[in-house]
């Protein structure tokens, strides 16, 4: 049977990442390991780029988010508080007869069936659910099955000492709260944003570096005031279009605006980097899918090679980044698990309350207290009564009259290793031709954006057996050396090594010939230019080299 395009479109891809260094499977030489995965010369170079780009671009440009950098293993009441011990799991399920096991949803979603979650949160397979490996119907009950890796802090393997791999970035945000305000001289709106390592023991890791066990995370939270603080202050929250960008951040946002917002600025990131909006897709998540806590939350979507079709043939694609409105549900649940207040204090909405009047003050307390009691009795402990829910949402709405909140919050959540696959997948192209004499051959370019290219600029001298003209290729790569990722060749034909920079995905390369000596008089100390996507070459002076490529590959 023919394989399906798409799945050769897959096999090409990892061929080539293996061939050129993007991509290596883990521990390899002992047979690997599934669901890790290691960067090569060009994969880590593509994966350095990605991050500094997404740093600038969330931090350092702009005036209200900063940054942290926290460690993967933090007290594990982190993981209690957060929800992630009791509930961040995936329902199981195995072959009695082959063995094989499987994501139950996943199974279900191969046979175009639905897993079946009844009356008391258990979850059923449907009926004529089989094994995808073996055919047999004969499969175990789905049991939920957490995700996170467990290990043991000190010398002692006790249930005291146990701790975990952090799933992700975004609590070590949550736990240091506190500090990042009191020491960054931010107020509330500010985001704090963070890159790193997150690990999830994935029951069936998947789609080459899509699904991994080991991955990296770009999480930003922002936090915001409560829509009730922004109608005091502001006497309404602004109303934004439910698509496009909302434009420059305005003081009556409430929570629809900023996450249109953050939707959009992503979105732009995105493009930014040579994702155009056709590659893109969007989800936005519907009630039955959305966290309790959750008020909502957009998937944006890139069409992979792997991606489905819908029942109209069209390709929705799969998530690259899921951009939640979260509520004040994670710096609340910190505040009640760790004791310690995770609220501001607000003074413009201290002294905008009391200018309101009697009845809209009523209004807008009721509104927040029956937020705060909904979070409450929702996240309730067994022992807490409706009585103490009561009086902590009243204490809580009482605050709020003087200008105490706990901030909500808008979370733009991103995968850097499914970032590098979109884009590696984007930049693939490949063309065949065929000689006179019937022979075909295959030529491959990654044309990644200069931006994020792992090698911005290729030095070429024509001829390796000349000295002055490797003496002069060596002196260009060294004056660009300082500025960006250089890559010198002067092995082979000037053919093949412009083959190899296409490969690599380089945008530029530059080749030193007798013209730069000043065989012609007129060229001398300049060099040809030659681009990656259409082969076009141009003459460029030597002096102007640096600033002419920093203005393409920032
Ligand atoms: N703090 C929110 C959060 O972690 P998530 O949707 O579970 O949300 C955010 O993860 C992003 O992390 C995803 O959109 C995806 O890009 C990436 N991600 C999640 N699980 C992954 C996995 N097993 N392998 C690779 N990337 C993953």
């Amino acid at each position: 049977m023919a394989e399906p395009k798409e799945n050769l479109q897959m096999e090409k891809i990892v061929s080539l990442c293996k061939r050129r260094g993007f991509i290596f499977q883990s521990s390899e030489i002992y047979g690997g390991i599934n669901g890790f995965w290691d960067y090569g010369p060009l994969g880590a170079e593509l994966k350095r780029n990605v991050k500094e780009l997404w740093w600038n671009a969330m931090t350092r440009e702009r005036e209200d988010v900063a940054g942290l950098e926290a460690t993967i293993i933090m007290s594990p009441a982190i993981w209690r508080a957060s929800g992630h011990v009791d509930t961040f799991s995936d329902p199981m399920c195995d072959c009695k007869k082959c063995k094989k096991r499987f994501r139950a949803d996943q199974l279900c979603e191969d046979q175009n069936l639905t897993l079946i979650k009844n009356a008391n949160g258990k979850f059923e397979l449907p009926a004529g659910t089989k094994c995808t490996s073996c055919d047999s119907k004969e499969l175990t009950e789905p049991r939920p099955f957490n995700l996170m890796f467990k290990t043991y802090v000190g010398p002692v393997e006790s249930e005291d000492n146990v701790a975990y791999l952090r799933p992700e970035t975004a609590q070590a945000i949550f736990a240091q709260f506190k500090n990042v305000l009191e020491t960054s001289r931010q107020k509330v709106p500010f985001g704090i944003g963070q890159i790193g390592k997150a690990f999830r023991n994935e029951v069936t890791p998947r789609n080459y570096t899509f699904r991994s066990r080991e991955f990296e995370q770009m999480e930003l939270e922002f936090f915001i005031k409560p829509d009730e603080a922004i109608e005091a202050i502001h006497g309404s929250v602004a109303t934004v279009p439910a698509t496009g960008h909302p434009g420059e951040p305005q003081p009556n946002w409430g929570w629809q605006a900023w996450h249109q917002y953050w939707v959009e600025e992503r979105v732009k990131f995105y493009e930014g980097i040579g994702l155009s909006r056709d590659t893109l897709g969007f989800h936005h998540q519907t009630p039955e899918e959305l966290a309790h806590y959750a008020r909502a939350c957009t998937d944006i979507l890139f069409k992979f090679p792997f991606s489905k079709k819908d029942e109209n043939g069209n390709v929705k694609g799969d998530e690259l980044e899921g951009i939640a409105a979260r509520s004040d549900f994670d710096l609340s649940q910190h505040q009640r698990f760790s004791g310690k207040p995770m609220g501001v204090f607000d003074d413009e909405l201290r002294q905008a309350w009391a200018k309101l009047p009697k009845e809209k003050q009523d209004d807008l307390w009721r509104r927040y207290y029956e937020n705060r009691k909904n979070y409450l009795t929702k996240s309730a402990k067994p022992d807490e009564t409706a009585e103490q829910i009561q009086k902590q949402a009243t204490e809580d709405a009482n605050g709020l009259a003087k200008g105490q909140y706990i901030p909500h919050v808008i979370e733009p959540s991103a995968g850097v290793d499914r970032l590098i696959l979109a884009l590696i997948a984007n930049a693939y192209s490949e063309t065949t031709e065929t000689d006179a004499k019937g022979k075909s051959e295959t030529t491959y370019v990654m044309k990644f954006h200069p931006r994020i290219a792992p090698i911005k600029v290729g030095v070429l001298p024509l001829l390796k057996n000349k000295p002055e003209l490797v003496k002069k290729a060596i002196a260009v790569r060294d004056l660009l050396r300082p500025w960006m990722n250089v890559y010198y060749d002067d092995g082979g034909s000037i053919g093949k090594r412009y083959a190899r920079q296409d490969e690599a995905g380089t945008p530029f390369c530059v080749t030193i010939d007798f013209d730069t000596l000043g065989e012609k008089p007129e060229l001398l100390d300049t060099v040809t230019l030659r681009y990656r996507d259409d082969g076009r070459q141009e003459r460029l002076k030597i002096s102007e080299l640096r600033d002419w490529l920093l203005a393409r590959i920032r």
